[in-house]
């Protein structure tokens, strides 16, 4: 099993590319469900939830073909499946994004229930309560949701919250519904309207995605499409981070500001320079310790949950006391014992952590718990003096394309190791 080691106190210098998002590329795969024919979409990031996806579609009968850098051609055409199963499911929550396209295209459905995972129940429910206005009937049985529809219809929906792929699948389930749809309280993250621009293209017919308020009007057949996935906004927040901490001077290409407002806005607070220039570049300097500034996570456009862990491991570091509140996600504060383990100051209060930052923290052996977990622990390992060594890593393979790669091409000391895993067992059991 692959580990990370790092040798920190490195100065991240030079220029990398943002790869397409994964938020935006899963989705955009579940969308070619809706399609008889093939489907091409760019800059999709090389990532294992992609590869879920694949196994995801594959075992439907559709044929999924990387044909170069970030270009994956999916032909749904000749699907015969209905089933998304336990094993797949499990290991990625994003899986329930094939019910609603799956459902409209072949009048059933069968997804394994989700089920809990490490920052959180995450249940299903608003996604299943919008397809049964939808028209579906909805079974929970052996584990599965089971859903069947002869011809989905329009209607006026509201999400208690704005779930964003719930929001996603009921827009899919919904394009090609007879008559119209209202999405209330709809997510108006930038992936939401990525999709809706898929769709689009694709034939459907959408007004409001990016806003609160939805609306689809529903077509009788969608065309293959070919298009490219937006790059992504948790990447790039990722990457100004990095080098906020190591003081350094990088510029990211490909980088979509408009999308990291929040962001932009605390990371510029604290004393990290954001500066766009041309096409799509940014220039990124970290100039010296930062300050200390609270956060609290919410829906688009509000601080995003999946840039919390990694601002926390930039404020263990700042001069002054954080206070981080979690308000998406129940569990998410999972990073928090790792990052003590390398000398942090955090103390947890319910949802908010407050953060002592300390001048610098030290190297250690850490435990990757889940995906954002595990980006928290490598900016940690970027900045802290010694060596970090990072077990479990594959939560990081789940959703960053090459951000080892990446980080070493920029000047960190930093590669994947073969670890033995059974030691990291040992240390969580005692
Ligand atoms: C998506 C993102 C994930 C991000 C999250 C919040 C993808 C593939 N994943 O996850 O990276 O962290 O948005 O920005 O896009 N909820 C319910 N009932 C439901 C659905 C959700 O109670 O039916 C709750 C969840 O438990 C959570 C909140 O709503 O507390 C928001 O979750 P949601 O927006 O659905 O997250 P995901 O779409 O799973």
């Amino acid at each position: 099993m692959k580990g990370i080691v790092i040798e920190g106190g490195e100065r991240l210098v030079g220029e990398v590319r943002v790869s397409g998002a994964k938020n935006a590329a899963l989705p955009a795969l579940a969308a070619a469900l809706l399609v008889e024919g093939p489907c091409t979409f760019t800059n999709c990031p090389r990532l294992r939830d992609v590869d879920t996806f694949q196994a995801l579609l594959e075992n439907l009968g559709a044929r999924f073909q990387w044909q170069g850098q970030g270009e994956i051609e999916v032909d749904t055409a000749g699907i015969t499946g209905v089933t998304a199963p336990y094993d797949l499911v499990k290991t990625m929550r994003a899986s329930v994004l094939i019910l609603g396209p799956l459902l409209a295209r072949m009048g059933e459905a069968m997804v394994s229930l989700p089920g809990g995972c490490a920052i959180g129940a995450r249940p299903v429910d608003l996604h299943l309560k919008g397809l049964q206005k939808l028209g579906a009937e909805i079974e929970l049985e052996h584990g599965y949701i089971k859903a069947r529809a002869k011809r989905l219809t329009g209607a006026p929906l509201y999400l208690d919250i704005p779930t964003v792929t719930g929001t996603e699948n009921l827009m899919m389930a919904a394009v090609t519904a007879e008559g119209t749809t209202v999405i209330e309280n709809a997510a108006c993250e930038p992936e939401v309207e990525d999709l809706a621009a898929i769709l689009t293209t694709m034939g459907a017919k959408i007004v409001g995605a990016g806003t609160s308020v939805v609306t689809i009007e529903g077509v009788k057949r969608l065309r293959p499409a070919r298009y490219a996935v937006m790059p992504d906004r948790i990447e790039a927040g990722t990457l100004m981070v990095a080098a906020g901490m190591t003081r350094g001077n990088i510029m990211l290409k490909e980088c979509r500001l408009e999308h990291l407002e929040a962001v932009v806005a605390k990371l510029r607070d604290v004393g990290i320079e954001i500066t766009p220039l041309k096409n799509g570049e940014v220039r990124v300097v970290g100039d010296g310790r930062v300050r200390s500034a609270d956060i609290k996570t919410l829906p688009y456009p509000g601080f995003p949950t999946d840039m919390q862990a990694q601002f926390m491991a930039l404020m263990t570091v700042a001069n002054g006391l954080s206070a981080i509140t979690e308000n998406i996600f129940e569990n998410r504060f999972m990073h928090v014992s790792e990052l003590k383990r390398m000398a942090a100051d955090i103390r947890v209060q319910g949802a908010t952590a407050i953060v002592t930052g300390v001048p610098r923290l030290s190297g250690a052996q850490v435990m990757a718990t889940d995906l954002r977990a595990s980006a928290s622990l490598v900016l940690a390992g970027l900045a802290a003096e010694g060596t970090t060594v990072i077990s479990r890593a594959y939560h990081l393979e789940r959703g960053y394309d090459d951000l080892v790669g990446k980080l070493a091409a920029l000047g960190a000391d930093v590669k994947e190791v073969d670890l033995d895993e059974d030691a990291g067992e040992q240390r969580q059991g005692v």
